[in-house]
């Protein structure tokens, strides 16, 4: 619908640390604006589209909330329903999307499709998660560490499992963008892409023992070990990712008010113990909540 190149949204460094400090002011404004029934008109008139190549709780529903109480309507098409699998191609599905949707929130496998995708699209395109980065996440992740800490410039996060996975590898961007220290605590075969733990300079440490890394750390994250589509190897990365599990013992190590995040799905007792995760330090529940806000925030600045 739109002319002109679009400004797309696949990974946290498409935006600059000021225009991310903006996002994260209008996000808080919208927080404590809401109230039950209270609609801004602000995306009156645009549609999103929700194309998922991948199952969703969160991300989905905390899109579709938004744009509706924003004024706006949002369209959601599992890639099993669409064209997609008869073998339609990406760029195809990008362009005639285009035509109906003011924005489109892609959640896919490899990024070479995303770029492919955002490259054909004509309208922004949103990474709503792609195996090397889960962009929004992270905003909610920050804006939960500002509502807690207010600040991230000089927190200790120590980030322990799978630093090759998505969510890890926002973090890394993040630990840059936002000005905090990120310890990394993952095996050999789980580390992050060498040019990325490059870009973050000394804000980013890896190491092999998450002892080291959670010890007086403001904040301690995780992920799930498997990820969507890597099922069939399951059994080994339990294997090799078992000593990096956030247990009660490790968690004690860390600053006496420090905050547990997980962006969910859990597996208790595999990547997280249950106490850990149910217990006082975590902010689990407002990460997901803060989804919402922040993605409100983007896509005003997006589609509006
Ligand atoms: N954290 C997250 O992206 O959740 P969903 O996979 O449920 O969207």
């Amino acid at each position: 619908m739109r002319v002109g190149v679009p400004r797309h949204f696949l990974r946290l460094a498409d935006r600059t640390p000021e225009e991310h400090r903006a996002l994260l002011a209008r996000a808080r404004a919208l927080k404590a604006a809401r109230r039950p029934g209270r609609r801004e008109e602000t995306l009156a008139g645009r549609t999103l589209g929700l194309l998922f190549e991948k199952p969703s709780t969160r991300t989905r529903v905390s899109f579709e909330v938004a744009m509706i109480e924003l004024g706006g309507a949002a369209v959601t098409l599992p890639a099993a329903e669409s064209q997609l699998p008869r073998g339609e191609t990406a760029e195809d599905t990008a362009r005639v999307l285009s035509r109906y949707l003011h924005g489109i929130v892609l959640r896919t496998f490899g990024d070479d499709r995303l770029a492919a995708f955002a490259r054909a699209a004509t309208v922004p395109v949103i990474n709503g998660l792609s195996d090397g980065a889960h962009p929004v996440q992270l905003l909610a992740d920050v804006f939960t560490l500002h509502e807690r800490f207010g600040r991230t410039e000089g927190l200790g996060v120590a980030f322990l499992g799978d630093g090759a996975g998505n969510v890890a590898r926002s973090w890394i961007e993040a630990a840059r963008l936002f000005g905090f220290a990120l310890r990394l605590a993952a095996p050999e075969g789980f580390r992050p892409p060498g040019d990325e733990a490059a870009a973050a300079g000394e804000h980013l440490s890896v190491t092999d023992r998450p002892a080291e890394a959670v010890q007086g750390a403001d904040v301690i994250a995780t992920d799930v070990w498997t990820h969507m589509g890597r099922e069939a190897e399951q059994a080994a990365r339990r294997a090799a990712l078992a000593p990096f599990a956030v247990t009660s013992a490790l968690a004690a190590l860390a600053a006496p008010n420090h905050v547990i995040l997980h962006c969910l799905p859990a597996h208790r007792g595999e990547e997280i113990a249950a106490a850990v995760l149910d217990g006082p330090h975590s902010a689990v529940l407002d990460e997901a909540e803060n989804r919402l806000h922040v993605q409100k925030a983007l896509l005003e600045e997006t589609i509006g």
